[in-house]
């Protein structure tokens, strides 16, 4: 395995975290710059993407390199019978780094395993979203002034969001309190609990979504029920609408509480949030740019200024 590789936010520390983050406020000073002349990047998207893809693809754009790749999988050798082993060791011929995002669990690192180039996981199924994860600590510290001691309250599908549990690992390092809101069946996964116990991390679990739970946060983290992990549709039907936020719900809630979600929403925050001060999620897509210009250079071991 390359070891610049990103493929489990648990692959870097806080001190690379805190690193990276610097890195990419210097970016969202000066995000156009030359620094991955000659470096070419291949992005692989097995699943669907609009944020994930097109800033990773403008990172690179914007730092002077070249992209290669595909959006769809369908228009690939894969559709053949090609096996992930051999795309990825055909597409290390050409590239200097794989961004890849893939619908089975593991498949980022197994990527690792069969190539010398780094790679970047851009979400493998319902496990890890690390860069999510860079640009979404990111976010928090930019609305917050701080990443320590801060009450987190992640709300719906808690089981499949994959975003949400990079997110609980990365915060491991800052003293975070972490309320839980989802029914039974899109409950944060034990493995997860068991990670907040071992480190002592503070949680609450909870299936109603309440004024006195959001009144007493500081980011509120919206999700998707993920439509694409069931194999049941009728179990998805059951609960795709159980938690949904509109603007009154933000009427008592403090001042600084602002509201994430990684994107795409379907119906779990009404539009009328849009305007409140207090949502910032199309910040937060934006500095996904910063934060993926940040984590490219890591992969590519090209150093850049902090701020
Ligand atoms: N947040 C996120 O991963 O969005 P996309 O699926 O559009 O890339």
């Amino acid at each position: 395995m390359n070891r610049n590789s990103l493929v489990s936010i648990s692959d870097i520390g806080k001190d690379e975290i805190m690193r990276l983050l610097r890195q990419a406020s210097y970016f969202e000073a000066n995000p156009n710059q030359r620094i991955l002349q000659g470096k070419v990047v291949a992005t692989l998207f097995f699943e669907p993407s609009t944020r994930t893809r097109l800033s990773f693809e403008t990172a690179v754009n914007r730092l002077g390199g070249r992209i290669i790749g595909f959006s769809d999988a369908s228009t690939t050798s894969s559709s053949k019978g090609e096996t992930l082993k051999d795309t990825i060791k055909m597409v290390s011929n050409y590239a200097d780094l794989i961004v890849m995002r893939h619908y089975l669990e593991g498949a980022a690192r197994y990527a690792t395993e069969v190539t010398d180039v780094p790679v970047i996981n851009a979400g493998d199924g319902a496990n890890q979203h690390p860069t999510q994860t860079m640009l979404d600590l990111y976010s928090i510290y930019k609305t917050q002034g701080t990443l320590d001691n801060l009450t987190i309250t992640m709300v719906g599908d808690l089981k499949y969001g994959r975003t949400v549990h990079s997110l609980l690992m990365a915060l491991q390092y800052f003293n975070p309190t972490f309320n839980f809101i989802a029914c039974k069946e899109l409950e944060m996964p034990r493995e997860y609990i068991r990670f907040c116990d071992e480190h002592g991390i503070k949680y609450n679990e909870y299936r109603d979504f309440t004024p006195e739970v959001i009144n007493n946060t500081d980011i509120l983290y919206m999700t998707r029920v993920q439509r694409e992990r069931f194999t049941d549709i009728m179990e998805y039907e059951k609960v795709k609408d159980l938690y949904n936020l509109n603007v009154k719900m933000l009427e008592g809630s403090r001042d600084n509480l602002r509201v994430l979600h990684p994107l795409p929403r379907v119906n779990e925050i009404d539009q009328d949030v849009d305007d409140s001060p207090k949502a910032y999620y199309f910040q937060q897509a934006k500095n996904g740019l910063y934060a993926r210009q940040a984590i490219i250079c890591r992969a590519l071991g090209i150093e850049v200024p902090e701020n």
